[in-house]
């Protein structure tokens, strides 16, 4: 069963503590499987003119409170740093935002570890110079409901003026929802407070929902810092954004040269993930993928790492356990709840097939549009980039990084505890490219209707 439909028959309207109806649909609602969307880049020439599109987009912008009805696409609007600025929003306004976000993602380079292959400086247009300053994401279950949710945002874009379209790019996956190297993603989300909707077996207890949501209480019992006024910051979110062009070729290469034979090398690309291709992890099945359990909600995510302290089955290094660590015990304590993200990655480019080889990247557009939502996503990207994505310490694997999304300035090793020895194989490379990024804060409709009539101007 698709995640998004286990998820409303897991919603009860009378655990809802939330304002749903006033937090936008895409930051709580899963994507649909298949999904189709699209992404829109918007940069604001003229303040006047951008507020009178943030005023017409926000009629078009679902709310979280409809998770029953009739939706077959959601519209959701985040805006940069730069964006509110050109926007008009007013002084006080603006600094009550926190520093990262203020910088924006380029100027972070050092602390997110975007050097090399990765740095800002060889990013694509559409990212250089905080030139982006809206974007505008869409979530379809098939190509009419998009198309109708496209016209009628691109209607109100036409409308108006004082804005460009800086680009656009059309993403999407079939029924079983796989990336660019083969693998199901998007099965494992934290579960919120208040939300509405009771944790899956094994999904963790349910997270307090200011670790979501702006201006509810997070797991320390306090709200997290909000942007001023009320008006603009409560129910909002903050978005990471970060475009990947992926090297499944490569990713197959290393596979190949690793791995005796289709059954090993399978393996060894579930290793490094964390799961097998279907998304069936490997401390439910260890010798080889089942299909049915990694389609299965209800058991997908029915697992931790308490009984596998050694890495014996899913190992340490492993892309998934390093990002949930899900009960492992770390060298560098770290309280694994504060660290869970809501990711709504959109696959974009043809379909994985075993044959790629490094030969054939970059022929094709192929990547990612990583996007995760958490009320310090800002912070949360550069803790994750810095220690979990980009350092081995915190796992007893010294420097060894993320073989799945790591940056790899010189071939990197990974690890797998075996007995009576580890085994580490090397040439680990950058299977994903950072092609560029920015933070964005997602605003409830509340916030989108006061940007868009200057509410600061009352
Ligand atoms: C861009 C290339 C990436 C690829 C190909 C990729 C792939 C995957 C796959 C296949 C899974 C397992 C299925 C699932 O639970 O949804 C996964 C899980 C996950 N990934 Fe990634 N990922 C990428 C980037 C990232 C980045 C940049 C981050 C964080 C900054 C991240 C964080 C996570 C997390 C938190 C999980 C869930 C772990 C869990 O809760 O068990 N991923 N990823």
């Amino acid at each position: 069963m698709a995640l998004l439909q286990h998820l409303k028959d897991r919603f009860r309207r009378e655990r809802v503590t939330l304002q749903l109806g006033d937090i936008q649909a895409l930051i709580l609602r899963s994507r649909p499987e298949p999904y189709v969307g699209i992404h829109a880049m918007l940069h604001v020439d003229e303040a006047e003119g951008g507020r009178d599109l943030i005023a017409r987009l926000a009629k078009h912008i679902p709310s979280a409170d409809d998770w029953t009805g009739d939706l077959h696409a959601w519209t959701g609007v985040a805006i940069s740093h730069a964006g509110l600025q050109a926007l008009g929003l007013p002084d006080s306004a603006l600094a009550s935002f926190p520093l990262p976000f203020r910088e924006g993602m380029a100027a972070r380079a050092e602390q997110l570890r975007d050097f090399g292959e990765n740095a800002p400086e060889t990013w694509e247009d559409a990212y250089q110079g905080k030139r982006l300053h809206i974007a505008l994401t869409i979530y379809a279950e098939d190509k009419a409901a998009l198309d109708e949710a496209v016209d009628k945002a691109m209607g109100e874009l036409r409308a108006s003026r004082g804005v460009t379209l800086v680009g656009t790019h059309e993403f999407g996956a079939d029924e079983d929802a796989k990336n660019p190297f083969g693998f199901r993603d998007g099965i494992s989300q934290p579960v919120v407070q208040g939300a509405g909707v009771e944790p899956p077996p094994g999904g963790g207890r349910a997270l307090a929902p200011g670790e979501f949501i702006l201006g509810e209480n997070s797991e320390s019992g306090q709200p997290v810092a909000m942007p001023e006024p009320p008006e603009l910051g409560r129910n909002g979110s903050f978005v990471v954004l970060r475009k990947y062009d992926s090297r499944p070729g490569a990713f197959n290469d290393f596979v190949r040269q690793h791995a005796d034979g289709e059954q090993e090398q399978e393996k060894l690309a579930a290793q490094l993930v964390g799961r097998w291709r279907s998304g069936a992890p490997l401390n439910l099945s260890p010798e080889r993928d089942d299909e049915a359990l990694g389609a299965d909600p209800q058991r997908n995510n029915d697992f931790d790492f308490k009984g596998d302290e050694r890495g014996l089955v899913c190992p340490h290094a492993a892309h998934m356990r390093r990002l949930n660590p899900r009960g492992t015990s770390l060298t560098i304590l770290t309280d694994e709840n504060l660290h869970r993200i809501i990711r709504r990655p959109s696959t974009f480019g043809p379909k994985w097939t075993p044959e790629l080889t490094a030969s054939d990247d970059g022929r094709e557009p192929r990547g990612i549009y990583f996007i995760f939502i958490s009320a310090r996503a800002y912070d949360t990207i550069e803790f994750l980039q810095q220690e979990w994505i980009n350092r081995g310490n915190f796992l007893d694997l010294g420097k060894e990084r993320d073989p799945v999304v790591g940056l790899h300035e010189e071939p990197g090793t990974f690890t797998i505890p075996e007995q009576p020895v580890r085994r580490r194989i090397d040439g680990v490379s950058t299977f994903n490219r950072l092609r560029g990024g920015e933070y964005l804060f997602m605003p409830s409709l509340t916030a989108l209707r006061w940007i868009g009539e200057a509410g600061w101007k009352d």
